[in-house]
């Protein structure tokens, strides 16, 4: 599975077609820069829970410049604490160690791996007893319990392909079209092979 990473290593794909919408069965990806509202667009309403992979402090610079925006770590933060305070729905964000103290206090805090890196997940408003192994066996852990996924910084949208794949639907949106443009160029292609 490819990710969007703001890793030298891991290819960014520049030429994909900027999108701003795509709809696939009951799926929806879109571009949305959470920053830009205090409350998650009317799409995510469906969702019985969000899972995300936020940017870390580190990455932002490169992320803003890819998605031809500036912001800051401390805005991200601040919006993603309002969404967690407004969706009174099981939330699980991988998010890295020295970030979390940025975003509001979990209810549980598991160790974890992405991509090989340690990582944290923040568990809130649910009592999570899956796989720790890393954030693909996360995902997948939650696509068992649950039916519509939300994720508001899909990147290539992995969290939703799991989900597709496991005969469920998702929500995801990304500041940056170009992710939006991925997940239109290759979603397709993850239901015929079904
Ligand atoms: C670590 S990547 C997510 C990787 C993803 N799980 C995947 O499958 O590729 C973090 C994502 O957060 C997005 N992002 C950063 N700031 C954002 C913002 N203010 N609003 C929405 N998305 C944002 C970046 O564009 C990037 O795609």
């Amino acid at each position: 599975m490819k990710y969007h990473s703001a890793l030298k290593s891991i290819k960014y794909f520049e030429s994909l077609e900027e999108t701003n919408y795509f709809k696939i069965k009951d799926s929806v990806a879109f571009h949305h820069d959470v920053i830009n509202s205090d409350s998650l667009p009317k799409e995510y309403d469906n969702c019985d829970v969000l899972y995300s992979e936020p940017s870390w402090s580190g990455g932002i610079k490169k992320f803003d410049t890819r998605a031809n925006t500036k912001t800051t770590y401390d805005s991200y933060a601040n919006a993603i604490n309002n969404i967690i305070e407004k969706k009174n729905i099981p939330i699980f964000l991988i998010v890295g160690v020295k970030d979390s103290k940025k975003l509001i206090k979990p209810d549980e805090c598991h160790e974890t791996k992405i991509h090989n890196a340690p990582a944290r997940l923040n568990v809130y408003n649910w009592n999570y007893k899956g796989s720790l192994k890393n954030n693909y066996s996360i995902i997948n852990h939650l696509s068992n319990y649950f039916n519509c996924v939300g994720d508001f910084s899909c990147g290539y949208g992995n969290t939703g392909e799991i989900f597709l794949r496991n005969n469920k639907s998702f929500v995801m949106s990304d500041y940056n079209k170009k992710c939006i443009g991925y997940i239109k160029k290759n979603f397709h292609e993850i239901l015929q092979q079904k």
